[in-house]
């Protein structure tokens, strides 16, 4: 134990947990890879502004949870809560929109920071694998990022998530919507700081967990029913595109998400094995936001996948995946020379693609042989000075037990083909 922790909010990914992780993050790109999205990779920090103003000075992500700091230069900078806004960034500094295809179609995958209450399921540090298609305005494309996620838990095993779907109208409807909201919601007996709500971001209101406020909200107005003639009709094209794929989803009429670039589609994933941090991922489209950040008209549509609660998911519901792959052999020097002669073996073993490992430290048979067993290894290859006086050294498989020597200069093929 050393004098230092990791910090409240995060932890440590260590073996063999690391190894889900990393096979969950690979799980949830597969699919966006086959589907053409090419890979991006943002800074950990922007300027602070590029937050404020693309996710919305109204909401909980901007006002109480971004580590956010002035450098020694002055510059206002914070870390990373989400990914949108710093890779709508990234394509439009690279001229990405005018270069090529629209979408431009992008996957990421890191880590992100909200000074949040940690909790199971809610870390201040947590890894997301997010998409965004960048440029255009098309339900068929809503519907491939919707399709793709769900693809990708279905291909890590996960079950018991389902998919919330909502529409959160346009610059035509949902004025006149947002009105008729807080009309509604003045009426309620809300306390101070909810009533502040109702005059900023009134949407986020539908959202309140509390019991005391979800029950005087019978009744409220709900966007479905104010949509415009072309949000209504662009979500029921998203809707009967997922139906067709067999995508099942849920119509949720409050679903409002807490970041504000929001347009028309917007879906959360949830699995219920997780308390009330339940949300897998989640996401929408964003037709405002490039202009909100100084670029042009570039509707998008994107998700970002939760990895720490996926993983958490996958726990809850006893999914095991694959365990990373064992060494094939785990060498056994005993004296100096065969360390030498056998770390060689090893090196060459590892050129010609096979997984091989070594007793470090000197070890004596014993121990050595007792790190080759703990290691899962199929073979062990032991060697001491009357082996190489030989030429040879001994090749154990640890199944069985059967032991016999092998030419040292026939080892690699010999090996091979034992594993083959
Ligand atoms: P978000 O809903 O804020 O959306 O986050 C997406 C997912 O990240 C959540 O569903 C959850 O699984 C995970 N997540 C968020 N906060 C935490 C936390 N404190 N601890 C653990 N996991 C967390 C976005 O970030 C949007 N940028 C998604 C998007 C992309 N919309 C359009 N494009």
């Amino acid at each position: 134990m050393s004098s230092f922790e990791a910090p409240k909010g995060t932890y440590d990914l260590i073996p063999p947990d690391s190894d889900t992780f990393n096979a969950v993050r690979e799980a949830l790109s597969a699919p966006l890879r086959r589907a053409g999205y090419g890979y991006i990779e943002t800074p950990a920090f922007e300027h602070t502004g590029l937050f404020s103003r693309g996710v919305g000075e109204s909401t909980d992500i901007v006002t109480k949870e971004m580590y956010a700091f002035t450098t020694k230069g002055g510059t206002d900078l914070a870390l990373r809560p989400e990914g949108t806004a710093s890779v709508l960034r990234a394509a439009l500094q690279a001229n990405l929109h005018r270069l090529g295809n629209l979408p431009v179609k992008l996957w990421y995958s890191g880590s992100y920071y909200r000074y949040e209450r940690p909790q199971a399921g809610r870390y201040r540090q947590f890894s997301q694998v997010g998409a965004e298609a960048i440029g255009a305005e098309d339900p068929v494309l809503d519907a491939e990022l919707i399709i793709l996620a769900v693809d990708a838990y279905r291909s890590l095993g996960l079950r018991n998530f389902r998919l919330l779907l909502n529409s959160l109208g346009d610059q035509e409807c949902r004025p006149a919507y947002r009105a008729a909201l807080q009309d509604f919601l003045r009426g309620l007996d809300l306390d101070e700081d909810t009533r502040r709500r109702v005059d900023i971001n009134p949407l986020r209101v539908l959202d309140d967990k509390r019991e005391a406020v979800q029950k005087q909200l019978v009744g409220a107005p709900m966007m479905r029913d104010h949509l415009c003639e072309a949000c209504k009709s662009y979500h029921e094209q998203v809707r009967e595109l997922l139906t067709a794929a067999g995508a099942d989803f849920e119509d949720d009429p409050k679903l409002v998400r807490g970041l504000d670039y929001y347009t028309r589609t917007t879906f959360e994933f949830v699995h219920d094995g997780l308390g009330s941090q339940s949300a897998v991922g989640g996401g929408g489209r964003y037709d405002g936001l490039s202009e909100m950040i100084g670029g042009p008209s570039l509707p998008s549509v994107g998700w970002a996948l939760g990895v720490d609660r996926t993983v958490l998911a996958l726990k809850a519901e006893g999914v095991e995946l694959t365990p990373p792959a064992r060494p094939d052999v785990f060498a056994v020097p005993l004296g100096d020379e065969a360390r030498r002669v056998l770390f060689g073996a090893v090196t060459e073993l590892r050129r010609a693609g096979v997984r091989a490992d070594f007793a470090f430290g000197g070890k004596g048979l014993k121990n050595a042989m007792k790190s080759a067993n703990r290691s899962g290894a199929r073979f062990a290859l032991v060697a001491g000075e009357r082996d190489l006086a030989e030429g040879a050294v001994q090749l154990k498989d640890l199944g069985s037990g059967d032991q016999g020597p092998v030419a040292l200069d026939a080892l690699t093929t010999t090996i091979k083909e034992k594993l083959q």
